[in-house]
Parts: structure tokens; C-alpha cells; sequence
């Protein structure tokens, strides 16, 4: 029998009897016993979710822009995602299943092959030289040795940086350089869509003039490959002979875990910095109460590893709570546009965790398509990445969800290293293009710009209270004017989020996109002074503005103007476009070049993108006599009308 977890009231959706029965959290007077002592709320939690060596000393400490959770504290994040279940009967449950994207089997790793490829490894790394403090580059696809190398890493207490695989060598190779990482995880290629990619030859790549010194090869699809003896090693070999236990490294509470690097609005990527105590309690109780994941689900979320979503809700979160999850390593429309329902139907999904972008893209196609699978696994919906528009909603909630599961919307960022607004299971409201609620022990309010609260309905910026959730990032790689900019400069005391919101009289807030410079592209994040960066390098262009342009599936695209040096060469938009897929990655790919004579500037020569942005998708362009150039509007209207 399949249970219907939802029941619609007054036009908006809330938890059945069974779903309140079942979930960890039912009563909502959690929102206002949190609230009476955030910090003691937190403590609480750190006490429950996490095993610690030794007992923090103070739970908060706040000294703006900085602040520190559990300070004193000793625990291993790796002991605490693997070690402690391999006591316990989940020793040989399943911690990860891995579905190939073609032919092969697929590998099921139990939670006793996690602790002994773990061990292994880190005892690898450490022949390798790689100690405490240690950055290490990994650059793999969507495979089990993603998430071993991660938490091989944390095992040792070196900081682990994932790159995206489908990021570009250049990309790759600034973030090496950054961080000043001696040791590399790789391998030799992956299949997408069918074909063999060689990520090692894009790896050999990304490593000239770096400090790269030794690099790991998993062996995955067996292509060919350069080979540097002394330099590069197999995973294989290294760990074959490997001791089978390395003692697990005792970090400090604010050491960091991880370094992730992700778009602002200037043109270079930014490292954020994730603690180890905080963020593990962010990472555990978010994943167990919004997705009300129990022992007997399997929670798969799509996103990459690469990602921060990747990061919490792909590795440390599940495997945290010991739970099972699913990973696959391909196109969720490869080899036929159904694929993902194929997978969710063979292992029973019951927890399914999306982008908007990929709802939108399976809505588009053939929605009759998703009729021909057994979903009712399903228990829990949920999204993030980008605002939700409504169609895409109901269409998740009724025809994936056959109208029985919560639509979990969480709003968070690569900054807060876990979910923090929407709704919990057991208390709803689930409300199309509404995420909900701060999660328990954090908050949030909407400012007008000069920094007043703003009443419901009333739209403004985002920002997050004192005391700022344990998972906030804890600075910007090497950067502390960047991070006080960013994040601290406009509101003093608040955290600036970025993003435009506003919130109902429950305290439900609706998110309406950045309002920075920063693009969702398809759930990605990339910023325009990125993608200028890239094209103003190229000989012939002289300037360059991106504007992002609304897009039924991709939620937004990239659009490039460009005033050329000289005229117009034969294929110099294919020139401009490659250019950035080399430097950032196909992702990045501008949908347009718009070669224009002028750009509308204010006097003081600042471009202004609002006005680009509006003149593309035909709206008003409102008061343009304060520009310099007024007439540049008309002659882009006449370069778009053709
Ligand atoms: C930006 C952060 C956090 C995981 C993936 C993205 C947007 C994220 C939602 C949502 C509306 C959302 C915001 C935010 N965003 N989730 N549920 N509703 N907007 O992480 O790449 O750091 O991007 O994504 O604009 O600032 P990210």
C-alpha cells in the first residue's frame, strides 16, 4: 500500500498523520525552544549527533566578521561518517550504492568496504607525504573514490578541495595554485553521455606550474593515458599493500575540513572555508530532519560531488547518519530521457534531492514518460539551487510525487555549508515557490537597504542573525578583506546573504533570486565578471558585459555583449565561446555574443547591465537620460531587432 504522505489544506499542502507519526521532528514548538537559546539549542545537538575526543570549552564565541563554535573541542570527521558505524550493526549495510551510466555492474560499498578503503588510503596519502594541514586537489568523477578520497583526507586532517570533473583544466589549475596543493586524486577517464572522457590528460594539464608533486590515479575506464613515472601513481598499487588501519587525526573543532571554491562577483573563483565541529552538526542534523531520513531509506541526491550540495548531502550528511545512499555516475537523461525514474524504480528511492533545472528539463521533454515507472518509493521530494518557479513544482509534487510527498524547497549556499530555510516534513507547510522556515536555532530576516527590518510581503535582501549558524564558512582562502566585503560590510552585524527575498506572516520566506552579480546557470553559480574576465583577455575585444537572460529549463543563461577593436572576423562568437569553455568549462558557455558599437555607461563609465538585460528580454529600459551615452540604447535595440 502506498501511504500518502501529504493531505492538502486551504490550498496549501501539509503533513499526513503518517508522515507526523514517522518524522523526527512533528511539533513546531521546536522553532520557539531553539529560538529561547539558540546556542544552547546547538550545544545540545553537538552533544547528540557527534562523537567528540574531548568536550568543547565554549560553544560560541563571536568576534565579527569572525566566529567560532565549539571551541576547544577534539573530534575526526572521517571517524565520525564511518568508524562509529562499523561497531554497530551497520557494519555491512549498505553506506553507498554506485549505478555506471553504462553496461557494468553496479558497486555496493557497506560501511565496513568505506572503512577499509578509507583506511587504506589515508594510509596512502601519508606515504605520499601528506600531512596535517595539507591541501589536497581531487578531481574526480561521480564515483565511490570521490567520497573515499574526501574522507581519507579528513581522516589525516588534511584539507581536501574537490574540483568539478567538468570544470576545465584552467579552472583546475587556478584552484591548485591557490591553495598550493602537492598531491592530486584523479583518474584516467569516465563516461558521459556514452563517450570516454580522459580527465587525466585534462588533470596533466591543469598541473603545469603548480606545486603538484604526486598524483593518484583511480583506474575507472581503462583508456589510455600519459604516464609519469615517479609523479603518478595507481590507487590500486598504492593501497594494495597498504596497512588497513590509520589512527584517525585529532582536529580541533574550527580546523578547517575543506576549502570550496565558488563564484562571487569578481572574476575570480573564491575558496570558502568550512570548519570541521560546526559544519558536522549542520551536516548531520539538516540531512536527518529535512529529508526525515531513518535507517530504511535510500536517499539519492543528484548533485555532484564537486558541489557544496555534493559535499553535505552526497558524503558527510547520509554517511554521518548512517543511512544508505545512491550515487550515479552519468547524464540523468542517458541513454533515454527516464533514466533518473529507471534508477529511482530499481533501488527504490525513497528520498529523491534535485535542482529545479532538472525537474524543468524532464517536465519539458515528455512528462508521459515518467507514467511508465513504479516511483512509489518515493516518501520525500526536495529541491535546490534556484528559485522553484510553480509550474515545475506541481509537476514534481503531482506526477513525480503522484501527490503523496512534501516538496522539501531548501535554500541555502556554498557560504553555509548546510540547508538552512524549509519547510521540515513533519510540520509543512509545503507551498509552491516557498521554501519555508529558518531551520531550528537559526535566523533570518529581510532589510531594505539601509539595513530596517522589512514588514511581510515586502521585498528586500536576505540576511542571516547572530548567532550565525555552526556551518557558516569560517573566512575566504587567503583573503579577509574579500570575506569582510562580501559578506559583512553592508549590514555591520548580519550577514549579507546575496539574495532577494521576502517572508509571509508565518515567517515563510519566498526567495527571489541574487542580487549581486552572480548567475544561476542551471543550478550552477557563475559570475559575469568571470565570464568578461575571460573575453575582454582575447585579442580582438575591446569591452565586454555578460547579462543573464531568463530560460525555460536552464532558469538562466549567459549573454555577452561585446565592442569589438576592429571589425568582425568570420567565427569570432564560436572564438569567444570556446574561450570560456576552456578557462571555466562548458557550463559557462555564453547561449549568445551580441557584437554592439557601445555599451550604456553612467558618467563615470560603469557599465549598466539592467539596462542590457532589459532591452534582451524587451521590457522597459526606463530612465536613460542620466547615461553618457543615451543613443547606445536605441542602436542596441536595433542590433537585437535583427
Ligand atoms: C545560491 C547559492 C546550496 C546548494 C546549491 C547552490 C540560490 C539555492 C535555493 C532555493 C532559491 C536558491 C541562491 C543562493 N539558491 N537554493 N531553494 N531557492 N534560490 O549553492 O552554488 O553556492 O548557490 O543559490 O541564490 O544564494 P551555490
Amino acid at each position: 500500500m502506498t501511504v500518502k504522505w501529504v493531505k492538502k489544506q486551504k490550498n496549501v499542502f501539509w503533513p499526513s498523520k503518517e508522515l507526523k507519526q514517522r518524522a523526527w521532528i512533528s511539533d513546531k514548538a521546536i522553532y520557539k525552544k531553539a529560538a529561547k537559546n539558540p546556542i544552547a539549542f546547538w550545544a545540545r545537538l553537538a552533544e547528540e549527533g557527534i562523537s567528540w575526543y574531548k568536550k568543547w570549552k565554549k560553544t560560541y564565541v563571536e568576534k565579527l566578521p569572525y566566529f567560532k563554535w565549539f571551541v576547544g573541542g577534539k573530534l575526526n570527521a572521517c571517524y565520525n561518517a564511518v568508524d562509529r558505524h562499523i561497531t554497530t550493526w551497520r557494519r555491512n549495510k549498505a553506506a553507498i550504492i554506485w549505478e555506471p551510466e553504462v553496461g557494468e555492474k553496479n558497486r555496493v560499498l557497506t560501511y565496513y568496504d568505506l572503512y577499509r578503503e578509507v583506511n587504506k588510503l589515508s594510509n596512502a596519502l601519508n606515504s605520499l607525504g601528506v600531512k596535517k594541514g595539507d591541501v589536497v586537489g581531487i578531481y574526480l568523477p561521480l564515483i565511490p573514490e570521490a567520497q573515499i578520497s574526501m574522507l581519507a583526507c579528513a581522516r589525516i586532517g588534511a584539507i581536501h578541495n574537490v574540483v568539478f570533473s567538468a570544470f576545465s583544466p584552467e579552472a583546475l589549475r587556478y584552484r591548485l595554485k591557490e591553495t598550493e596543493a602537492k598531491v592530486l586524486i584523479t583518474c584516467d577517464g569516465y563516461y558521459r553521455r556514452g563517450e570516454i572522457i580522459n580527465l587525466k590528460k585534462q588533470a596533466d594539464e591543469g598541473l603545469k606550474d603548480t606545486k603538484i608533486e604526486k598524483v593518484v590515479v583511480v583506474k575507472r575506464a581503462g583508456n589510455e593515458i600519459n604516464w609519469i613515472n615517479g609523479r603518478d601513481f595507481w590507487w590500486h598499487e598504492l593501497t594494495k599493500n597498504a596497512e588497513s588501519y590509520c589512527k584517525p587525526e585529532i582536529m580541533d573543532s574550527e580546523d578547517i575540513l575543506f576549502i570550496l571554491f565558488t563564484s562571487g562577483t569578481t572574476g575570480f573563483p573564491k575558496g570558502i572555508l568550512h570548519s570541521t565541529g560546526g559544519y558536522l552538526i549542520q551536516a548531520y542534523w539538516t540531512a536527518k530532519w529535512d529529508f526525515d531520513l531513518h535507517d530504511e531509506d535510500i536517499h539519492w541526491c543528484t548533485s555532484d560531488l564537486g558541489w557544496i550540495t555534493g559535499h553535505t548531502y552526497v558524503c558527510y550528511g547520509p554517511l554521518l547518519n548512517g543511512a544508505t545512499m545512491l550515487i550515479y555516475e552519468g547524464a540523468p537523461d542517458f541513454p533515454q530521457p527516464d533514466r533518473w525514474c529507471e534508477i529511482i524504480e530499481k533501488y527504490g528511492v525513497t528520498v529523491f534531492y534535485t535542482a529545479p533545472t532538472a525537474i524543468r528539463m524532464f517536465l519539458k521533454f515528455d512528462s508521459r514518460l515518467v507514467k511508465k515507472h513504479d516511483l512509489s518509493s518515493l516518501r520525500i521530494l526536495a529541491t535546490v539551487g534556484e528559485p522553484i518557479n510553480k509550474e515545475a513544482w506541481l509537476w514534481y509534487f503531482n506526477e513525480v510525487g503522484q501527490a503523496r510527498c512534501p516538496i522539501i524547497d531548501t535554500w541555502w549556499q556554498t557560504e553555509t555549508g548546510g540547508t538552512l530555510i524549509n519547510a521540515l516534513p513533519g510540520i509543512g507547510p509545503f507551498i509552491p515557490t516557498v521554501a519555508g522556515r529558518s531551520f531550528p536555532g537559526t535566523r533570518h530576516e529581510v532589510l531594505d537597504e539601509e539595513g530596517n527590518v522589512l514588514p511581510p510581503g515586502k521585498e528586500g535582501n536576505l540576511v542571516q542573525l547572530s548567532p550565525f549558524a555552526p556551518g557558516m564558512l569560517r573566512g575566504i582562502y587567503k583573503d579577509p578583506e574579500k570575506y569582510f566585503e562580501i559578506y559583512w560590510k553592508k549590514y555591520g552585524n548580519k550577514y549579507f546573504t546575496s539574495d532577494g527575498a521576502w517572508k509571509d506572516k508565518q515567517g515563510n520566506f519566498r526567495l527571489t533570486g541574487r542580487v549581486d552579480d552572480v548567475m544561476k546557470v542551471a543550478g550552477h553559480r557563475i559570475a559575469t565578471a568571470e565570464l568578461e574576465d575571460v573575453i575582454t583577455r582575447h585579442r580582438a575585444v575591446a569591452e565586454c558585459a555578460v547579462v543573464a537572460m531568463p530560460h525555460d529549463i536552464k532558469g538562466e543563461v549567459p549573454v555577452a555583449f561585446v565592442i569589438l577593436k576592429e571589425k568582425q572576423s568570420e567565427g569570432l562568437e564560436k572564438e569567444l565561446i570556446k574561450e570560456v569553455e576552456k578557462n571555466i568549462g562548458p557550463i559557462a558557455r555564453p547561449s549568445k555574443v551580441i557584437f554592439v558599437e557601445d555599451l550604456p555607461k553612467t558618467r563615470s563609465s560603469k557599465i549598466i547591465r539592467r539596462i542590457l538585460k532589459n532591452l534582451l528580454i524587451d521590457q522597459p529600459v526606463g530612465d536613460i537620460t542620466t547615461l553618457a551615452n543615451p543613443e547606445s540604447v536605441e542602436r542596441i535595440k536595433a542590433i537585437l531587432k535583427k
